[in-house]
């Protein structure tokens, strides 16, 4: 059999772009696949999402590659193998708060490592109804706790000093489960647009901070009532939530929402230990996290380990010091985070997922996709498209959506519309969601 050069996967992560090659790797075999790209029958901008690493992690989520014809067709392309002793471990690792975060899909698009935060590719967010849980968007704000499954508890205090230990298969058994299809949506998605217009501080998110899965766990409302909470309290209360994470003095991340919220059957906020059929990731919150449908992500409060009711929302800086909307003469230097309440139900909005900004024209029709979604449990009636700018309107079609409980429309919808347009126009695509 031929020799092959051995190469490292930092030489490999060089060969990105067609200039600079397109190299990917397969077990232990380094492949130059620059002059399929065009060919690929799943289109360019998908196989280069892989360029400059592995092949696994992409074609897992796609099972057509699971063909001999497949990997014979790759095997053409072979100019190498991975040297046996590269990515010897890392002795600084140890000291890293952050090295014992879980691996992660080489697809998310990063935005920061430490803490990590990453959001699902334009390319991909709208392929499927349900996001799947390894391109989820993640936002974490500190390292990922390791929490052992066997001896977790979750505490919740209930009225009159009492407090309920709850171990997780306790939560499992005791209340019945509840299965509710939600998107969340972090504050700050889209923040990049918003900086075109005039520079915001914070992560520099796209449009993919935001994400759709099928969440399954105990509801809220079934644990407060077991603590020996009413249905109604006298007065403005909420339900505060800690998180097991926690920045170097101690302090754990945390969050509240209103009391009546938390215990209404309508509202189905859970204490969820499932995510699309799996038990939760480890990004995501295992092994129990909030989900708090139709608010704010920040709310959804994950490696949950503390449960209160309160007479003042939560005194978490992600409370109290972030996640408020000011208007736009407001800046740094003059905010008052008092001023404001803490964000909970987001509005109405949709975006565009296809064609990504600055794409050729193809000649003849243009399929423009996206997806569209409201805050607070509020449907989705129709999506607007325009192709000049605003001028004139098209309705998009449905493509996958839920059909909903009436102000229990938690999902997001997805649509599309096909358009015949002339070869070498320019067009300005908008799209608007009612
Ligand atoms: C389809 C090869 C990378 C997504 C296919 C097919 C082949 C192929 C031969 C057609 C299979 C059939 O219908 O029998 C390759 C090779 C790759 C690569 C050689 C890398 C060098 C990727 C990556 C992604 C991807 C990284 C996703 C991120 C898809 C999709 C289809 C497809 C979605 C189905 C298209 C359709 O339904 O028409 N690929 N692929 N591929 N590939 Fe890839
Ligand atoms: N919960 C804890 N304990 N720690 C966090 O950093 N981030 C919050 C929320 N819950 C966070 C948290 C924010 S701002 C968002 S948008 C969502 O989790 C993101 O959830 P995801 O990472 O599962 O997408």
């Amino acid at each position: 059999s031929r020799r092959y050069p051995r190469y490292t996967r930092e030489e490999v992560g060089r060969h990105r772009s067609p200039q600079d090659r397109v190299w990917v790797t397969h077990g232990t075999d380094v492949f130059d696949v620059t002059d399929f790209v065009e060919l690929h029958p799943g289109g360019a901008e998908k196989l280069l999402l892989a360029a400059g690493g592995a092949l696994e992690p992409f074609w897992a989520l796609y099972a057509v590659h699971n063909q001999p014809h497949v990997l014979e067709l790759l095997r053409e392309f072979k100019v190498g193998e991975l040297s046996p002793d590269e990515a010897p471990p890392d002795p600084a690792a140890a000291q890293d708060p952050f090295a014992g975060d879980p691996p992660r899909h080489p697809g998310l698009r990063v935005s920061s490592r430490k803490p990590f935060n990453a959001e699902t590719p334009a390319e991909l967010l709208a392929e499927r109804f349900l996001t799947p849980n390894e391109l989820f968007f993640t936002r974490n704000h500190l390292p990922v706790p390791a929490v052992d499954p066997g001896s977790y508890r979750l505490r919740v205090e209930g009225p009159g000093g009492r407090v309920l230990s709850l171990s997780l298969s306790e939560l499992r058994s005791r209340f019945p489960k509840h299965e509710v299809t939600a998107t969340l949506q972090c504050a700050g998605n889209r923040r990049s647009e918003m900086s075109r217009v005039r520079p915001v501080k914070g992560l520099p998110w796209d449009i993919g901070a935001i994400g759709t899965a099928r969440w399954g766990g105990a509801r809220l409302r079934d644990v407060l009532l077991h603590a020996g909470f009413g249905e109604e309290r006298a007065g403005e209360w909420h339900v505060c939530f800690e998180g097991l994470d926690a920045d170097p003095g101690g302090a754990p991340y945390g969050a509240s929402i209103p009391y009546g919220r938390a215990v209404s059957p309508g509202a189905d906020v859970l204490l969820a230990y499932e995510m699309n059929g799996e038990e939760l990731p480890r990004d995501h919150g295992f092994p129990v996290r909030v989900v708090v449908p139709g608010v704010v992500g920040a709310r959804s409060v994950k490696w949950l380990g503390r449960v209160a009711v309160s007479a003042a929302e939560s005194p978490s800086h992600w409370q109290q010091n972030d996640y408020k909307g000011f208007s736009p003469c407001v800046d740094w230097d003059s905010v008052d985070y008092s001023a404001a309440p803490a964000i909970q139900e987001l509005p109405v909005q949709s975006a565009i997922t296809h064609p990504r900004p600055g794409a050729a024209v193809p000649p003849g029709e243009l399929t423009v996709k996206g997806y569209a979604w409201s805050g607070g449990g509020r449907d989705v009636v129709r999506v607007d498209v325009s192709l000049d700018g605003g001028r004139s309107w098209r309705v998009a079609r449905w493509v996958e959506g839920e059909r909903a409980a009436l102000g229990r429309a938690w999902a997001w919808k997805l649509w599309e519309l096909r358009a015949p347009v002339a070869a070498g126009t320019e067009v300005e695509i908008v799209c608007k969601a009612v």
